[in-house]
């Protein structure tokens, strides 16, 4: 449904613009790009229903993102910001060095055979080697997949057996405020875990640990580029795979999205001037990680390939060293434009809720911020509206788009802000909310949140290795629509509300996470008969994973004690970044008659929401049994 807002801005024609010519408005937005063969056309619909654009352009990303800035003068421009609050240290490096490292470390990825097509695996922590390795991967032509520091072995193994990478790239360790994260052994465990195993791998040593090398598999980031001849930049199809980055799906086997090159260029260099309003030369902050889609988009990629300056923080919102830390680097480094998680605000907030750390800094330069990766509630967007008083803009989008679905485009025109709602359909979306039988639903009426095919620029074209998989997760349920998994309503001004998955996908601290891969690990305790994982509702991280467990019969276990086996086996099989921290026992799970369990309205009963058993439920009595156990754990207090 296209935005309906009666005054003549410049929003609606500019959405209208698109309608009426999507080819038209993606090849006009495809000239900020440098080709090294100008596409002939934008979409590719000749496979429908996988669609790819400018398919017979030819483009590298890394010149896109880095060497015309150089050739354009200006080289001495700072290219990354590396602000470490936790290793207590700041350098920048300008496009021209950015250019030459990148080069470099191409080179000796080359000389040791890794070329277009080959995939390379990157497992680092927030450095700026973590965007070059990016980069290098993307100078060759190397498709990378990026994993989250937070991810334990056995999900390294995972990702190292579907995408079978040629090289790994890795940092000796990342550091937590707690502790540091010997990244080394976990890398090796999980090689060691894979039926594939890479040729080689380089590690990049941190002065915080130096890891001890594997000789004839590893090799040092300074050593193996010593004496290498520099690679220049391979031009690639443009849709030929940028990268695969994994996902939490509904089963624990993650989905690898995969990003095309050229669709993936345009659509983010139109994001940010439309979008966040910058332009070379400015500077863009996004507190993310590279291990996660917004890190992809909007630390790494979406910046540079604009000319702006980006920062790559390593850190927390609190405690590194106090809640002032992002009013610290806006200040400092005079970021125009700044995207988080709502969580990190609410963690910012519950130290500081006055704000008064903000009055130390200069935030002048600060023109608008940004919220994603879950649902921003009016509490904090009020908060931070009140404090920083500037637009405070929610958006909203997926790894899959890689690119805002929705959002208010503060490049174009800012629309009325409606608190709750992520605003408007960008360009290349049509956005419609549809009942179970697949037909749009009338404005304020909830549904699920399909797009209309063909997805825009940037968009998945498919899951790696796993077209089915792909057809039968998002193409299947609405035929002709692309299925975000989102549920939610459209108002009478064409503005999006997202209210829940409609999926076993849950959202912990702006982490996806799949309740599914939880559940996986939970059964394969030797005392777990049936469990469920539910998300529950958090004050400060959205939501919190919490789970059943039903022991086998005759278990004669301490409770206490396979909980504690249970949380320690998630965190080992999953990662820290899971935050699985609580379960209880419980005789039965509540099901449905055709054995279906029932956990939206365990979730409603944890959430002291109002709930009535559904018809199909086989004993309604087992419902009184769930809050009980939750009430001990001090949920379920309605
Ligand atoms: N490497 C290794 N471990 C990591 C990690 C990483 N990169 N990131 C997080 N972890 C660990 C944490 O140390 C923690 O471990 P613990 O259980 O031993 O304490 C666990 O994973 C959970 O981490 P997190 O959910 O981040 O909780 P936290 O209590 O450390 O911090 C917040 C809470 C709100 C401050 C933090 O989650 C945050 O900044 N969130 C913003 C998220 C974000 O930017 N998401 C990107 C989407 S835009
Ligand atoms: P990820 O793929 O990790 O970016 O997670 C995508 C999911 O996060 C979406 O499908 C939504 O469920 C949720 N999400 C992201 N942004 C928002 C937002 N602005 N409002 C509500 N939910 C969001």
């Amino acid at each position: 449904m296209a935005y309906t807002g009666t005054a003549a801005g410049s929003y609606a024609e500019v959405y209208a613009g698109w309608k009426a010519d999507p080819e038209g408005f993606w090849m006009q937005a495809a000239q900020d790009i440098d080709w090294d063969k100008t596409p002939s056309t934008a979409l590719n619909a000749s496979r429908a229903p996988f669609y790819e654009w400018f398919t017979d352009g030819m483009v590298n990303t890394c010149w896109n993102a880095v060497d015309r800035h150089v050739e354009a003068g200006r080289g001495s421009q700072l290219a990354i910001i590396h602000d470490s609050p936790v290793t207590r240290t700041k350098h920048s490096i300008t496009y021209e060095e950015l250019r030459n490292r990148v080069a470099s470390l191409a080179g000796a990825l080359r000389a040791k055979g890794v070329e277009k097509g080959d995939r390379v695996l990157i497992y680092m922590p927030m450095v700026p080697e973590a965007l070059e390795a990016m980069l290098a991967c993307a100078r060759l032509g190397a498709i990378h997949s990026v994993v989250f520091g937070g991810f334990a072995a056995n999900e390294l193994a995972v990702r190292i057996d579907d995408c079978k990478p040629k090289a790994i790239i890795a940092a000796s360790c990342g550091i937590e405020p707690s502790r540091v994260i010997h990244y080394k052994p976990l890398l090796d465990g999980a090689i060691e875990m894979a039926a594939h195993k890479p040729d080689f791998c380089v590690i990049f040593q941190r002065e915080q640990e130096v890891a001890k090398l594997i000789e004839g598999r590893d090799v040092s980031w300074h050593g193996f580029q010593y004496g290498v001849e520099p690679a220049d930049c391979v031009p690639v199809s443009g849709d030929h795979p940028a990268y695969i980055l994994y996902t939490s799906g509904t089963t624990g086997a993650p989905k690898g999205v995969v990003r095309p090159t050229g669709g993936h260029l345009v659509a983010l260099n139109w994001t940010m001037k439309n979008v966040y309003n910058v332009e070379a030369g400015d500077v863009f902050w996004a507190a993310s990680d590279v291990g996660w889609v917004v890190g992809h988009s909007y630390i790494c990629y979406g910046p540079l390939i604009a000319g702006c300056t980006t920062v790559v923080f390593e850190g927390k919102p609190v405690g590194t060293p106090d809640a002032g830390t992002f009013w610290r680097v806006i200040a400092e480094h005079k970021v125009k434009s700044f995207f988080t998680a709502p969580t990190a605000l609410r963690a910012i907030k519950r130290v500081d809720p006055q704000a008064k750390l903000m009055a130390d800094y200069d935030l002048r330069h600060l023109q608008a911020l940004y919220l994603a990766g879950e649902r921003a509630d009016p509490d904090t967007i009020n908060w931070a509206k009140d404090a920083l008083k500037i637009p405070v803009i929610d958006h909203w989008w997926q790894t899959e788009t890689g690119w805002a679905i929705a959002a208010n485009p503060l490049g174009i025109e800012e629309l009325p802000i409606k608190i709750g709602s992520p605003s408007v359909p960008m360009p290349g979306y049509d956005v419609q909310v549809l009942d179970e039988g697949g037909h749009p639903v009338p404005a304020g009426t909830l549904g699920a949140i399909a797009v209309k095919l063909p997805l825009p620029p940037g968009t998945l074209p498919t899951l790696w290795n796993a077209e089915e998989r792909f057809k039968k997760s998002y193409l299947t349920t609405f035929p002709g629509y692309y299925e975000t998994g989102d549920a939610g309503y459209i108002d009478e001004d064409g503005y999006l509300y997202i209210m829940a998955r409609t999926d076993d996908v849950i959202n912990v601290a702006g982490h996806r996470l799949s309740t599914g891969a939880m559940e996986e690990v939970l059964a394969g305790h030797p005392d777990v008969a049936e469990c469920a994982v539910i998300g529950v509702a958090d004050a400060l991280k959205g939501q919190s994973p919490l789970g059943f467990l039903c022991l086998n019969s005759g278990s004669d276990r301490a409770e206490a004690d396979v909980i504690k086996e249970c949380v320690a086996l998630v965190r080992d099989k999953i990662g820290p970044v899971a935050d699985f921290k609580r379960a209880c026992v419980v005789d039965r799970l509540p099901k449905t008659r055709s054995g279906k369990i029932l956990r939206s309205t365990m979730v409603k009963i944890a959430d002291s929401e109002p709930f009535k058993a559904p018809a199909t439920i086989e004993d309604p009595t087992v419902l009184n049994e769930i809050k009980t156990a939750l009430q001990t754990l001090g949920l379920a207090q309605g």
